[in-house]
Formats: structure tokens, sequence, C-alpha cells
């Protein structure tokens, strides 16, 4: 039976960076007869230039019927004076609240040929390999009311709410606590719990919960203390699983710890197991249209997207495996520059990339 994978470009270095995950997704699709039919479609700011809105009805459509969908990125200056609600970002974030991707995976892992790349030194970071589990439909991202109001005096305040329900927490705690029991057995839970009541019911159910999983041994710790760790001990970590903006945050130190947020893939999930991709890092304006951007974290997420949605193991794997190759070659895009090695643009590292593909799929 065939699948559809919606594209969803976006802004910035997104049409760059898809391009060359496009190109990989094809090229698989025809040697391993993975009977994927593509499409794309319009989001965020590219969207608001076109129609209007950042998600028109048409690309909710599509992506509702797709069975996975990857994205670029979205937002940039040129959108950045438009009102909050018809911004770039509330693109994505009606996806993954339409489609209830409540379940965000953010695997950081250090490559060994990248280590002198991450400004952490080598001993810190190198064979790490952490997984942020972050809620990604809840939280003070979502919760209502929101706004900016005029108080009595006259002055204006501006006012967003932090709410998890049980059901929000139940259903993202369960994703870690799986997640866990497939690694090495360790979660740990970070929240604000010395402050904000709506982590302490997160703390509470987290604790219920870890009755249930006796082969997973949780941790709780504060999310400021969570930031020093990571780039202390990165080490200590094996999941990690939050509400959605301290998950925000902290993914893009791990990111750091892999030299690159370049590098970086993520997995947005449904119940089913149904999912958007997209690198963790943004569209990137200051770099947009020079052809450097390093499209591995995009097609790193083509390889999540093939294992999680599309149950393609072994697809998935032959791109991990060029994407190590790539880096064995000693190619590298600016951002992961070191002396020593080739710098490439962004074409060129995806050139490197299907080569590598053709040679492994070939054996
Ligand atoms: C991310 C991004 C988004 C987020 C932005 C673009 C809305 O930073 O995916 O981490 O805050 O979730
Ligand atoms: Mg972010």
């Amino acid at each position: 039976m065939s699948k559809n994978v919606l594209l969803l470009p976006g802004d910035g270095i997104g049409p760059e960076i898809v391009a060359q995950a496009e190109r990989v997704l094809k090229l698989l699709n025809e040697k391993l007869n993975l009977g994927l039919n593509l499409d794309s479609a319009l989001v965020g700011g590219a969207a608001i230039d076109e129609t209007g809105v950042p998600l028109p009805d048409e690309t909710l459509d599509l992506a509702r019927a797709a069975d996975a969908i990857l994205l670029g990125a979205v937002g940039g200056p040129k959108w950045d004076e438009l009102e909050m609600s018809v911004r770039p970002e509330k693109g994505l974030l009606g996806l993954r609240s339409n489609l209830e991707l409540f379940g965000n995976l953010r695997p950081a892992i250090l490559y060994p040929q990248l280590a002198e790349a991450s400004t952490l030194k080598p001993e810190v970071v190198s064979g790490l390999d952490i997984l942020i589990v972050r809620e990604l439909t809840g939280g003070i991202y979502f919760g209502q009311p929101r706004g900016v109001r005029q108080l009595e005096n006259g002055e204006r305040q501006g006012y967003n709410t932090y709410v998890y329900a049980e059901s929000e927490i139940r259903r993202i705690a369960k994703v870690a606590f799986e997640a866990a029991q497939k690694r090495d057995g360790k979660l740990c839970s970070v929240d604000k719990a010395n402050v904000l009541e709506v982590t302490v019911l997160w703390r509470e159910i987290l604790d219920e919960m870890a009755k249930d999983y006796p082969d997973v041994e949780l941790s709780h710790m504060y999310v400021d203390n969570a930031a020093m760790q990571l780039v202390r001990a990165p080490k200590q970590f094996d999941v990690l699983v939050t509400g959605n903006m301290f998950g925000d945050i902290l993914s893009d130190a791990a990111a750091m710890l892999t030299g690159s947020i370049g590098m970086l893939p993520s997995a947005s999930l449904d119940a089913n197991n149904k999912g958007m991709y997209e690198p963790c890092h943004g569209s990137a304006p200051d770099i947009a249209g020079q052809g450097i951007a390093n499209p591995l974290a995009t097609i790193l997420s083509v390889a999540m997207m093939l294992r999680y949605s599309l149950g393609e193991n072994k697809a998935a794997g032959v791109i991990e495996e060029a994407v190590s190759k790539v880096l064995d070659q000693g190619l590298r895009t600016a951002d992961i520059y070191a002396d020593g090695c080739q710098k490439v643009s962004t074409i060129q590292m995806g050139d490197a990339v299907i080569a590598a593909i053709d040679s492994i799929v070939q054996h």
C-alpha cells in the first residue's frame, strides 16, 4: 500500500534543506521500493505571502491526510511585525495542535567525528546520547487566557497561562517511560516544582506512574539545575522529559553539545505514531539563500520519519550510515567546520549523502 509524505519547506533556509532531504527520500523510495507519494504545500511566512494566513486550510487538509510530514522551518524578520495570531510560527503551532502531535522526541547524539566541533571539551561530550522528550501541544504555549490587556492604571500587561491537565501529563510521561525502557532505563523529569503548582502536579503524576515501570529509574530535577547539568555533565542523562517551554529551551542547549544545532533531527508524534519531522533549528534568516546551511538535521529527520511513522527501519539505517560516512570523509558545512576538514555547501553535502547512499545500497 502506498503512503503519502507531505513536504512543508517553509521559510528561510527551510526550502534549501528540505530540497536535499527530498533528494534523499526520492532516491531511497526508488532504490528500496518504499512506495511513497510525495507532495508539498505552503506553511509559515511562505503561506502568508501567498494566501494571507500561516496555515492555509489546504495545507492542513493535506497534512491530515498524509502518513508523515517533513517540515523545514518557519519564520523570519519579514513577518516579525505581524500580529501574533497570524505570524509564521502559528502555522507550525497550528499543525502541532490540530494533529495532536504531543510527543516531541529530540535526540542529541554526538557523532564521534564532531567531538571537536562542540564548544565543550571532548571528554565532556564524547559518547553523548540523550533523548529529550518534550510535551508539544500544551503548557504555556497554548494555555488560555493569554494576551496583552490594559490595567486600571492605564499600563498594559502581557499574560500567558501555564496549564497541564492530568491526561496531558500522563500521555507524554508514557512516551518518555517507554522510550527509557528501550534505552538505558533512566528517566529524568524536569520541572520547576519549587515554584510552579502546575509542575508539582506534573511531578506527582510522574511518581505515580513510575510504579508501573519498575525497570525505569525515575529522577526529578529543577529546570535551572537541568540547564546547568546539561553543560556541566551531560552524560549523566539518558531520557529527559519536560513540558513545552522548558523542552524548547533545553533542546537548544542540548543541540550545542553535539557540535551544532544543524545536526539535530526531531519527531513529533500523535498517539498513533503519525508524525511530523523537522530539524530542531529554525529558519536561520541570517544565512538563508546563501547555500551554506547544514541539511543533515533535516536528512536525519527523514531517517526518523522512516523509522517511526513509515516502518522502514532499513531505509532509516541507510541514511544514518550515509551521514556518518560523509562525516568520516571530512565534509563539513560551515556550522560544523573544523581545521583540516573540507568546507562544503548545502548542495554539496546533499550530493555527498546521495553518493554515500548509492554505495551503501549497492552492497
Ligand atoms: C522549536 C521552535 C519552535 C518552538 C518555534 C519556531 C515556534 O523553536 O521547534 O523548538 O518554540 O517550538
Ligand atoms: Mg526551539
